[in-house]
């Protein structure tokens, strides 16, 4: 039963409560007409501490495409947060005004504090460089639309894996979907975090390795997920500004990739993957983006508990 719940963590819903959410999402996708009224009389909430384009607008045109409503901040400086406000105190009013709120925090842990404090279902749209479950719904969706299984596949994640909080919810997340195996490409200070090393993939027995060349690797990938560098994250300019173009995706690497190899990325897009790949089929990334909306619609449904 999913009416009611919060969303903070990748692991919050089992498996089947996960299917409940995509089999949703592809009765929408299939007649978005008919869920035109579904939440007429509910009213979203965007609290967003931190930039946004896909999370924010696609939950807002999640919200409408349902019949409901929408308010919210998109910078903390036009809310009272700006008066030294507490997330608590924002959550407790906010519950006073709409039925539901995504909030995204540069502070590791913001939404799970909202959360204690909310009667109102309250989604993570993204803490810090923490995890962003709502972007691995999107990519989970994606993945099992285009690659029709969730399991048996060879997923490689590129670029800023130390700070990518998409790639940390997406490992937990293909971690409990049998026979996958990561191929985790980063330069060395980039690494992927101790505890999702430890915690999932030792912990799960789940097959890994850790390369800092994509060329070595890009032939043995069914999945190619690729990542930014994280410039909001750096202590000092310098270091991003070394390690910014570590990795660019460009037509020539695609040519050593499988046919039916996959492209990846939560977006936004710096440098790391040229134009001229959006031209390749194997490129899914808008698509992606567009998935993005219609699982938030299925999310936002049920945790409303709406018919
Ligand atoms: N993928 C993602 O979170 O994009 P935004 O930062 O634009 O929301």
């Amino acid at each position: 039963m999913l009416k009611g719940r919060h969303l903070i963590d990748p692991m919050d819903f089992t498996l089947e409560e996960l299917n409940e959410v995509f089999n949703l999402a592809d009765q929408i996708i299939a007649c978005p007409e008919e869920f035109a009224h579904t939440c007429e009389g509910k009213i979203l909430a965007t609290l967003f501490y931190e930039p946004s384009t896909r999370t924010r607008f696609s939950f807002e045109a999640a919200m409408l495409r349902l019949g409901g409503k929408v308010l919210g901040f998109s910078e903390p400086n036009s809310s009272s947060a700006a008066k030294g406000e507490s997330v608590a105190d924002t959550i407790r009013t906010v519950a006073c005004y709409a039925d539901i709120a995504v909030m995204r925090h540069p502070k590791e842990g913001a939404p799970k504090v909202a959360s204690m404090y909310s009667d109102m279902p309250v989604i993570n749209a993204g803490d810090g460089g923490h995890q962003h479950p709502t972007q691995t719904l999107t990519d989970l969706l994606t993945i099992k639309t285009v690659k029709k299984s969730l399991s048996n596949q060879t997923i490689g994640l590129c670029g800023d894996l130390k700070f990518g909080r998409t790639v940390h919810s997406l490992i937990k997340a293909l971690s409990r979907y049998e026979n996958n195996k990561f191929v985790l490409i980063s330069p060395n200070e980039l690494k992927i975090p101790d505890y999702i090393r430890r915690e999932i993939l030792q912990k799960n027995n789940i097959e890994f390795v850790e390369v800092e060349r994509m060329e070595e690797v890009i032939d043995k990938l069914d999945i190619l997920y690729m990542t930014r560098v994280q410039r909001e994250r750096f202590f000092n300019e310098e270091d991003y500004i070394r390690l910014k173009d570590s990795y660019i995706l460009d037509g020539e690497k695609m040519k050593l990739a499988k046919d039916d190899m996959i492209v990846l990325h939560p977006l936004p897009r710096v440098n790391e993957i040229s134009y001229e790949v959006d031209l390749d089929p194997r490129a899914c990334y808008f698509r992606q983006a567009k998935y993005g909306m219609f699982v938030r619609m299925a999310l936002i449904a049920k945790l409303l508990g709406v018919k």
